[in-house]
């Protein structure tokens, strides 16, 4: 079981997906709790790359390159019997890169691009979570932690967040409105357990 959590900076997905690794676990469930850009030294790259701000191909490829191993990893733990819970996944690619390329090569092209290169290797979750959120409360969640607080980063989340709707329909997503309490988006991300029949 492949459950993966996506959302624009600051909605929640890494309290939320915490708290479902621990009420999985509850439920007696091995767990491999999980997140990307990654703890490796490729997700490091990742990590630089953002802060340098390199140019969205180059980020692109060191997405690829830090995600290309990831998966692998993934499969060895979902093959061991493992629930597998990712806090972002391929889907961050497609909305972050997706949005950072569509200027120059329109989104249409952007989008078909980057699923044509994750086609050799994407391992398809079973379930995604996609937390919405207004990006000005986003951006209020992650103020402490050194985030640039910009127009220009809110009317980037913004396209983000548009691009991850869309791909919610197109990949049939889960929806969970997450500008509400914590204690209120974990209920229903529960319901949403319960309806794959993850949780009694
Ligand atoms: P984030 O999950 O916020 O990492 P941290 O725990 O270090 O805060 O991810 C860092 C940023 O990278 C975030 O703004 C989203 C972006 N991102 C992409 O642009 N593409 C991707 O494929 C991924 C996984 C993240």
């Amino acid at each position: 079981m492949f459950i993966v959590f996506e959302g624009i900076d600051g909605s929640g997905k890494t309290t939320i997906a915490s708290m479902v690794a621990n009420e999985l676990k509850s439920h007696g469930y091995k767990i491999f709790l999980t997140e990307e850009p990654t703890r490796t030294w490729l997700g490091e790259a990742v990590r630089r790359g953002i802060k340098e701000e390199k140019n969205p191909f180059t980020q692109a490829f060191l997405f690829f390159a830090d995600r290309a191993e990831h998966i692998r990893e993934i499969k060895k733990h979902i093959e061991r019997g493992e629930i597998v819970i990712c806090d972002r996944y391929i889907y961050s690619t497609y909305a972050y890169q997706g949005a950072q390329l569509s200027p120059s090569m329109g989104l249409e092209k952007a989008l078909k691009w980057l699923e044509t290169i994750y086609s050799p290797i994407r391992l398809d979750p079973d379930v995604v979570i996609l937390l919405t959120t207004s990006p000005l409360r986003g951006i209020g969640r992650i103020k402490n932690r050194e985030r640039r607080e910009s127009f220009e980063r809110r009317e980037f989340l913004e396209r983000v967040q548009k691009i991850y709707v869309y791909l919610a329909e197109k990949y049939g997503f889960e929806i969970v409105d997450s500008d509400t309490s914590i204690e209120a988006v974990f209920e229903k991300v529960k319901e949403i357990l319960r309806k794959f029949d993850i949780i009694p």
